[in-house]
């Protein structure tokens, strides 16, 4: 049989394949899920087995284990390195979601679950495109890599000392990353820049312990009422962050990419849809596209203290807390952006209280270039897969591997994504297109098998 009708004849069984990977609730976040982190990766690595990788380990970690199997029986052959995660966030709040997260169940041409589209989905896209090579030509068509590691979602914290020590086993002529969205429904798309993601928490202290609001208020400071007011400051009425030298490194598009960037085929109507506040509001001077992928930001990700149970408490609360994290562009510093803000956010908070300022984790913004050859292949094979004009786009998001890969080895990193924006990766409801996945099997299939050709 040939490749597609092989593919096309095992829509069912690889559908019914996914779910049973999504059924595993693999949240990197919580340690109750450690046990399934663990079947996820025996999961995986079967699956890799069957899709005729050999070596195939889990290799175990300080937190959850990457999953890693190669096939090298292509000599003269291009080798390719895969990465994608198992692991997946939290599935709370679990009273908004339609079904239940982990039970995945198909609704009007999408399948929901948490893992659909980031990143269990597109993970088995590459499992399933790898077997239908292999069950239809006897071998896969080059040598590859694959490697599946389960804490990206927690900021891959181990993945950098396995990249290390395995420096000359995951060499390989490019990277293949498929854990991005395209740029709409029937817009196949390749990314090739990605923000960076620097994580900060802090701590607010006022009085040294929880005070009587009626005692004590009026005379002391109020943890909750400085973090908002220092908060409030970070940002201008132009919505640009007031961090002093937070701009100064920022790399300005080439006019030819601002416009090829402003001419893609986004809709702003659809974008406002799939936000649903009733007005947007960003930095001034630049289009929503342009804030997106190539503007830094500060945001608030988060903000607690003091009394939110049932009922009132009079209580001056000691503590107050917030997590915030700055999206990163060429050529920003994150190791410079960090001193910034916290200088910033120090400079800000009267003397009334201490501040306890955390950098949980740093990461560094990725732009390249798409002019090697293997990036018209790959347009080729998605176009092929998809029936559709395939697009080269950036992304706000961050994959730190991605990164450190570019920096190690030099190589192309070709983003190929099968999500779409509106499918609430992180959210309730998180799901992906079928026509997608069946679509992207498809293509990564194509795009193997056209690696192999000079
Ligand atoms: N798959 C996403 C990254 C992504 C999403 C890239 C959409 C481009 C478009 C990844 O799983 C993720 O969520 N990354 C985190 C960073 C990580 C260090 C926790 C992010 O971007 O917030
Ligand atoms: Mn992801
Ligand atoms: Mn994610």
């Amino acid at each position: 049989m040939d490749l597609i009708g092989y593919i096309e004849s095992k829509r069912e069984d690889n559908l019914n394949e996914l779910k049973e990977f999504l059924r595993i609730p693999s949240v990197s976040a919580k340690s109750e899920h450690k046990p399934d982190i663990e079947r996820a990766a025996q999961w995986v690595a079967g699956k890799l087995r069957a899709a005729g990788l050999e070596n195939v380990e889990i290799t175990p970690t300080k937190m959850h284990p990457l999953v890693y199997g190669e096939s090298l029986r292509a000599p003269g052959k291009p080798t390719i390195l895969f990465y994608g995660h198992y692991d997946v966030q939290p599935a709370e709040p679990l009273e908004l979601w339609t079904s239940p997260p982990f039970e995945p169940t198909v609704r009007d041409g999408n399948l929901f679950g948490r893992g659909t589209a980031d990143d269990k989905g597109q993970v088995h896209i590459h499992l399933k495109a790898l077997e239908a090579l292999l069950k239809t030509a006897g071998k896969l068509p080059i040598n590859l890599k694959v490697m599946i590691e389960g804490e990206e979602e927690v900021g891959s914290v181990s993945l950098w000392d396995f990249v290390r020590q395995n420096r000359e086993r995951l060499k390989a002529d490019a990277l293949i990353v498929s854990d991005t969205a395209m740029l709409a429904k029937g817009v196949p798309s390749i990314t090739y820049g990605l923000r960076g993601l620097n994580y900060y928490q802090i701590e607010i202290t006022g009085p040294s312990q929880d005070l009587h609001s009626g005692v004590f208020g009026g005379g002391v400071p109020n943890p909750i009422t400085i973090l908002a007011e220092t908060i409030a400051k970070l940002h201008d009425a132009n919505f640009r962050a007031t961090v002093p030298g937070f701009y100064d490194d920022v790399a300005a598009l080439s006019r030819q990419e601002r416009k090829a960037l402003n001419s893609l085929p986004w809709k702003e109507k659809e974008f406002r849809k799939t936000v649903g506040a009733p007005a947007l509001c960003g930095e001034k001077g630049f289009t929503i596209v342009e804030q997106l992928w190539a503007r830094p930001t500060i945001e608030l990700n988060g903000i607690w203290g003091g009394y939110i149970g049932e009922g009132a408490k009079t209580v001056i609360p000691s503590k107050a807390y917030a997590k915030i994290s700055t999206r990163l562009v060429p050529n920003q510093d994150p190791a410079k952006i960090a001193k910034l803000v916290e200088r910033h956010i120090r400079k800000l908070l009267p003397k009334t209280v201490h501040c306890k300022f955390e950098v949980l984790s740093t990461g560094k913004p990725w732009v390249a270039p798409y002019s090697h050859p293997i990036f018209q292949k790959a347009i080729h094979a998605l176009e092929a897969g998809f029936g559709k004009k395939a697009v080269f786009i950036r992304e706000g998001g961050s994959i730190p591997f991605v990164t450190q890969m570019h920096d190690t080895f030099k190589v192309p990193c070709v983003l190929l994504g099968f999500g779409l924006p509106d499918e609430n990766a992180h959210a309730p409801d998180e799901h992906i297109a079928l026509e997608n996945y069946f679509g992207g099997i498809k293509s990564i299939a194509l795009f193997y098998e056209q690696l192999a050709t000079p």
